[in-house]
């Protein structure tokens, strides 16, 4: 039986992400928005395309969460963007009461999905998801490690006129900027990167990560980025739907792990059939614990505040 993708806002992320995950064929997509007609528009004008494209998958766009039904991947992208001068976090209330009742509408119609959060701020947005739904904890994850893993792969390639493709990386961390990419773990066709850039040179990659999200922003003005996320979210549904067992930078639930203490955030896993299906830890020098116990706490923060908004 064919699998079934359903995509919570049709926006930017929503409606890119649909065009990712159709060049894949892994599914029938649904495509849901609160606007009426947008999902509907959108899921035709892309059916429209597949002739041409040469993709063979069913679209619909709707409104109405019954269409949802029997969702094997729900990625939620529903909520308010940044604008310039924004941080991710200030969109914490607006968004917690968009994900919550997204979220309760998406597990009235389906049993047991997986949930792929994107909406921002994301490790709590993640949260939010996992405490509506009440699905296991390798059901709930956000993108956000993928992403930045993108970007700063992309910046490491350029910046050594390599391929992007020869570029593996690693990062920790909350969806902000005091995420911890880690140069450590970083290689190119399995040269560490500290072979190869000096300290100085790998700082700035690091930093121009971290402001990665704000860079687009500042240069959209009306928006933020969605082209790379859109990207990193299919490339997440692809691994649990083809039971993939990637190793991807995702946020998920971690306990033990890290020392984290129950919280959602961006740690390298396993993603396959069953959704996360490990945490991989990795050994740390003193100070990327550091920088990873500030990016929990940061992270910790905002839950607390979702416990109030909820
Ligand atoms: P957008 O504004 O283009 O699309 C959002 C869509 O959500 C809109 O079409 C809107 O009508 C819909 N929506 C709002 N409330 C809804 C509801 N209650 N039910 C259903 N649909 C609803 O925004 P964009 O650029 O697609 O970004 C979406 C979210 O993803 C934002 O919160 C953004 O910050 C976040 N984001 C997160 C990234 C990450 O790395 N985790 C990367 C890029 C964006
Ligand atoms: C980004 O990093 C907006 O979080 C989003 O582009």
């Amino acid at each position: 039986m064919r699998k079934k993708i359903t995509i919570v806002g049709a926006g930017n992320v929503g409606a890119t992400c649909a065009h990712c995950l159709a060049q894949k064929e892994i599914g029938e997509i649904v495509l849901l928005d609160i606007v009426e007609g947008l999902a509907a528009g959108k899921a035709l004008d892309l059916f429209e395309s597949s002739p041409v494209s040469g993709f063979d998958v069913r679209f619909a766009g709707t409104c109405d969460y019954r269409d949802t039904e029997g969702s094997d991947v729900v990625i939620i992208t529903s909520g308010l963007p940044r604008k310039p001068g924004m941080s991710r976090d200030e969109l914490l209330k607006a968004n917690t009461q968009i994900v919550a009742e997204v979220t309760k509408n998406v597990i009235d119609n389906s049993i047991d999905p997986f949930l792929i959060v994107v909406s921002n701020p994301l490790d709590a947005m993640t949260y939010v998801a996992g405490k509506v739904s009440e699905l296991s904890k390798n059901h709930v994850m956000g993108m956000a490690g993928v992403l930045d893993t993108a970007r700063y792969r992309s910046f490491i390639a350029e910046a050594l006129n390599v391929s992007v493709n020869d570029i593996s990386a690693v990062l920790l961390g909350g969806h902000g900027d005091d995420m911890v990419p880690l140069p450590r773990y970083t290689c190119v066709a399995g040269i560490p990167l500290t072979e190869l850039m000096d300290e100085q040179q790998i700082r700035a990659i690091v930093e121009r990560t971290r402001k990665g999200g704000i860079e687009i922003v500042n240069l959209l003005k009306t928006g933020s980025a969605y082209y790379a996320p859109a990207a990193a979210a299919a490339e997440m549904a692809e691994a649990i739907l083809k039971d993939k067992k990637r190793l991807l930078p995702c946020c998920a639930w971690c306990d033990l792990e890290y020392g984290v203490g129950g919280g959602f955030v961006g740690v390298p896993v396993i993603l396959g059939s069953e959704g996360v299906e490990r945490v991989i830890e990795l050994e740390l020098t003193e100070q990327e614990k550091q920088l990873f116990d500030t990016s929990v706490a940061h992270v910790k923060e905002l839950t607390e505040q979702v416990g109030t908004i909820l």
